[in-house]
């Protein structure tokens, strides 16, 4: 395959769709949210028609969840704007949109994993925005991959695991919450899974079932308060001792938006109808870390 066009290219997902398309040999045209702002309907439409890809990825998109509460016209443009246009260009000149959403889209009531056809019930603005930007793209294009996807960390741009890093130097103690349950997502792994699906959504491998709505996450689940004590563990040998980290409810931190408090996404369908699985989570910790120490030498943090 070649000709993959890709939006939101600076972020943390779209850099690693963007290095390891290169890495590839694909032909990559990554545009920046300076080069095409997806909210923009006549840029949209001819970059696609000039660069004229095989597929279009697009990455961008409001992911600033508290404060999206007080600017949801925003993140409206972004997230449901910006794909309606993406959407509309891709169905004209018949290519497929691979798409990313959230787990925020679903309320967290459910006690087990989250399919794909469970009832979403954001209960914040940044779900609600994500949301409506899936319900635009599965009216603008049957040619569309959504993929769901959680907690995503990488080496690029800021996430949990380099705040609790950062944080965690200056303090003897940190403070997590511990009854909010989610699928940490390396952004490197959900990149290999996008250029994996890419040809396939291109040569309609799986007929109309390889279309659709799928969930792509790390494998396993943990507690923020998991995933921040095993962030320190793993990162022990580079980074040192860290800090003690206690265990709060969600109560003892109270912030704009409310969050689910299970979005532990279930992967199975991506894994039966395209063979594409996330390897489970600590692995894809340790890899993000290894890489970050690398990146950044002993015990600095970008
Ligand atoms: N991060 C998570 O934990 C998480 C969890 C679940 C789902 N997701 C989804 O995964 C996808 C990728 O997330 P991410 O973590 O890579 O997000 P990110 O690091 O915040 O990157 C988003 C990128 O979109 C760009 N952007 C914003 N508005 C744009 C516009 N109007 N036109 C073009 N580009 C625009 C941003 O540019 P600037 O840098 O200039 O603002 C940024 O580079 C998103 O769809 C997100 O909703 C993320």
């Amino acid at each position: 395959m070649s000709g993959l066009l890709l939006t939101g290219a600076n972020g943390q997902v779209g850099w690693e769709v963007a290095r390891r398309a290169k890495a590839r040999g694909l032909t990559l045209h990554a545009l920046a949210r300076s080069t095409l702002d997806i909210t923009d309907p006549d840029a949209v439409a001819q970059a696609v028609e000039t660069l004229a890809p095989e597929v279009l990825v697009n990455a961008a998109a409001h992911t600033a969840v508290d404060r999206a509460e007080a600017e949801e016209d925003l993140a409206l443009a972004i997230n449901r704007d910006g794909p309606t246009h993406l959407a509309k260009a891709c169905a004209r000149v018949g290519i497929p949109l691979i798409h990313l959403s959230t787990d925020y889209v679903f309320d967290g009531t459910k006690t087990a994993p989250y399919g794909e056809d469970d009832p979403v019930a954001p209960l914040g603005a940044y779900g609600r925005t994500k949301l409506a930007g899936e319900e635009a793209i599965r009216a603008a294009t049957d040619r569309h991959a959504i993929l769901r996807t959680a907690w995503v960390h990488g080496v690029h741009g800021g996430n949990f695991v380099k705040t609790m890093l950062r944080v965690g130097k200056d303090r003897k103690e940190l403070r997590v919450v511990d009854d909010q349950m989610g699928s940490p997502t390396f952004a490197g792994d959900l990149a290999e899974a996008i250029l994996d699906l890419a040809p396939r959504l291109v040569a309609g491998s799986s007929g109309s079932e390889g279309y659709g709505t799928f969930h792509c996450a790390g494998m396993g689940a943990t507690s923020w308060y998991g995933f921040a004590k095993t962030i320190f563990q793993i990162a022990r040998p580079w980074y040192g001792p860290g800090p003690r980290v206690e265990a709060i409810p969600t109560s003892a931190y109270p912030t704009p938006a409310q969050r689910p408090a299970n979005s532990i996404l279930d992967g199975a369908k991506l894994a039966r109808v395209h063979g594409i699985r996330l390897r489970p989570w600590t692995e894809a910790l340790e890899a993000m870390l290894a890489e970050l120490s690398n990146q950044t030498g002993e015990g600095s943090i970008p």
